[in-house]
């Protein structure tokens, strides 16, 4: 499979351990995908995109100056379920009143019982909004910026949790229909039910479907590539689309000019920072040979660390 087979996808989502790149990779794919219209979406809560791109964006979709036919966005999943929950508000809370077969509520108990978390709610909400632009039509390719590994498996995994959710509600409004009058017609929470179901399986699919890929960025770093497993595995076991490995940020042949550009663009930022944390003692550790790990390489690490006549790579 070569790489540029990623640029075949419709959909392609971007993941891995914190500042492995991902960001980074997401960006440079967006741009590899011009002049086809393009949008690249974040759904990291930390939203780093309008750092890399060197623009504002936010949580409206943006054109990208100077990136001709892309544009971008930040996803807040949370605003987007706030959102729903406002328009949907009497929807939800005949469902939420009918499957616990509670009626009459002040407008007080009712805020309270909007306001509580609903496992996955937001996730599904930010996902359908990206689905939703799919749906639409308006670009040729999607491509998404997850959060580090923990928060972009949540992410993946909600459809599934949410759609646990929806077949309890399902149940509980039986069991309630068949309490009050057993053969009253489908109403409009139930409708919304099933627009909600419709939605979370349609999502499940498109996580699923062969136009998707999932590329994980990784570093050669022992934790970072175990974390790394366990992501491959995971993204395997939901039945998502996996085929791409970049390894990002390995160290390079020392005889080209790398090196000293490296080192002066370096040295530039340190004396940035020097003036900037000027309150702060600044200490410089380099880029390690052998990575710092396992008690005789942290020992040495400790002594370059403690001892700033010793700043030199091992
Ligand atoms: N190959 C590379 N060479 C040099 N610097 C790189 C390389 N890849 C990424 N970087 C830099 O590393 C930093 C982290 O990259 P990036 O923000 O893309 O990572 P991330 O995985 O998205 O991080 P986060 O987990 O915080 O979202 C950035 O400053 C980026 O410019
Ligand atoms: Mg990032």
């Amino acid at each position: 499979m070569a790489i540029t087979d990623i640029l075949d996808k419709q959909f392609i989502i971007f993941g891995g351990k914190g500042g492995v790149g991902k960001t980074t990779c997401a960006a440079a794919t967006a741009l590899a995908l011009l002049p086809r219209k393009t949008i690249i979406v974040s759904t990291d809560p930390a939203h780093s995109l309008a750092d890399c791109l060197e623009q504002e964006i936010g949580d409206r979709i943006t054109r990208v100056e100077a990136g001709g036919n892309l544009y971008a966005l930040e996803i807040s999943a949370q605003n987007t379920y706030e959102t729903f929950k406002q328009d949907h508000r009497r929807e939800m809370l005949r469902l939420l009143e009918s499957s616990a077969g509670i009626e009459h509520l002040t407008p007080r108990e009712r805020d309270s019982l909007l306001s509580l978390p609903v496992p996955g709610a937001d996730e599904v909400m930010g996902l359908k909004r990206l689905m939703d632009l799919m749906e639409e039509g308006t670009f040729e390719k999607y491509v998404l910026d997850t959060a580090p590994t923990g928060h972009a498996l949540r992410l993946l995994s909600m459809p599934d949790i949410f759609d646990k959710w929806l077949n309890l509600f399902y149940k509980l409004r039986d069991k309630h229909r068949f309490h009050e009058r057993a053969f009253s017609k489908p109403d409009r929470a139930d409708e919304f039910l099933l627009s909600l179901k419709k939605s979370t399986a349609k999502l499940r699919n498109l996580l699923r479907s062969k136009t998707t890929e999932f590329v994980v960025v990784t570093a050669a770093e022992r934790l970072v590539i175990q974390e790394t497993k366990d992501l491959v595995s995971q993204l395997i076991l939901f039945g998502i689309p996996v085929g791409h490995l970049i390894i990002n940020k390995l160290f390079p042949d020392l005889s080209s000019d790398f090196a000293r550009i490296r080192r002066e663009q370096e040295h530039k930022l340190v004396k940035e920072a020097i003036n900037t944390f000027s309150e702060l003692e600044i200490i410089e550790v380099f880029l390690q040979s052998v990575e710092p790990q396992g008690i005789e390489n942290l020992r040495r690490f400790a002594s370059i660390l403690y001892n700033h006549n010793d700043r030199e790579a091992s």
